[in-house]
């Protein structure tokens, strides 16, 4: 059968390092705060010229070397982002011509749930047969979309970027790739996590501002229904996934959705400490630093899944 499999991951962090103690001298908030209600302990910080297409490109860069692939291997580049270089054209093309790739590229905005959205898009496109070779992205500048004045949020974000390269081969039934994508939205709830402006309101981009708690109770129960929608329709159960690698919002919606479906922490990859909530970024940054330290091998089932802004949220299931 035709699937859609990850070749090579690659990710790319700013120079800048922000822990939470250099944080709480401009901010009044507290490493203990920050620790305790998040679990995160640092954030990278995009500095002068780093953008969200330099760190894509990076990542980008390394998951084609990873794969063994040149530029010209690549027909489709499917980027997530919420934070893009410029309002148009899209962050894709500008990582196109910095990689020296043709065929299509675009965005996808789906916030935090990005990743998982731009993961469905490529793969659907891929068994389509429109393409063979296929980069998607995650990469975020949330830093510079933050109220440094509203401790409430800009302690939660950080910047990066994560990549795969996906090749689509004929595999057999219990071979590697993409092997289920789910994915929802509900708009009701769009006015719980969302900017104060864009381009057809105020014409700025507009600062994030989030109702935390309202976001934490609806991320636990739909990122649980997700999981259990995926495993019930792959018929796996959760003692046959290797590793889950989830959005990393908030170190206790982990722990909780892990609760729910019976997983222990030690089947979780965890980032949000290092990285914080870097958005469409988090899920193939801890995939990538999964796979490069050895803990995802070849053969695993891994679960992806991610929440976020809109609502919109997802769940991949893949096997290395
Ligand atoms: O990526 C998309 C998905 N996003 C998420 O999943 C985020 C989901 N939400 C969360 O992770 C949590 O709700 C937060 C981490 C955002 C907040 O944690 P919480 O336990 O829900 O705290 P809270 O908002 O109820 O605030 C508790 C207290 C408040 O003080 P009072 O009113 O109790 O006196 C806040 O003013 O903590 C205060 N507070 C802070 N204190 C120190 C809020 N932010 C800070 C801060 N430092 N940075």
């Amino acid at each position: 059968m035709i699937r859609s499999v990850i070749k090579g991951t690659g990710s790319a962090l700013p120079a800048r390092k922000v822990t939470n103690e250099e944080l709480a001298k401009t901010v009044d908030t507290s490493d203990e705060w920050i620790v305790e209600r998040t679990g995160i302990r640092s954030r990278y910080i995009a500095g002068e010229g780093e953008t969200t297409s330099t760190l894509a490109t990076m990542a980008a860069q390394r998951a084609m070397d990873a794969a063994g692939i040149a530029p010209e291997d690549v027909d489709l580049i499917v980027l997530a982002t919420a934070t893009p270089d410029q309002t148009f054209p899209a962050t894709a093309t500008t990582v196109q011509a910095a990689l020296g790739c043709r065929g299509a590229a675009f965005d996808v905005a789906a916030v935090c749930s990005g990743f998982i959205y731009s993961l469905g898009v490529a793969d659907s496109m891929m068994r389509s047969g429109f393409a063979k070779c296929a980069l998607v992205i995650g990469a975020e500048t949330m830093s510079r979309i933050l109220n440094w004045d509203d401790r409430t949020t800009c302690v939660l974000f950080g910047d990066g970027a994560g990549a795969v390269v996906l090749q689509s081969e004929d595999v057999p039934e219990d071979g590697p790739g993409v092997l289920l994508t789910k994915l929802h939205s509900d708009g009701r709830h769009n006015g719980l996590l969302h900017t104060d402006g864009g381009p057809s309101t105020t014409g700025t981009s507009g600062k994030v501002q989030m109702r935390g708690r309202e976001v934490f109770r609806h991320a636990v129960v739909n990122l649980a229904d997700v999981l259990q929608e995926v495993l019930k329709e792959s018929q796996f159960s959760a003692e046959n996934i290797d590793w889950v690698v989830p959005h990393q919002a908030n170190a206790r919606i982990l722990e909780a959705t892990a609760k729910k479906l019976g997983l222990p922490m030690e089947k979780v990859v965890v980032t949000v400490d290092q990285h914080a909530n870097t958005s469409a970024a988090s899920v193939p940054l801890a995939l990538d630093l999964a796979v490069r330290d050895g803990r995802i091998k070849p053969g695993d089932l891994v679960m992806l899944e991610a929440m976020g802004g809109g609502f919109t949220w997802g769940a991949s299931l893949l096997r290395m």
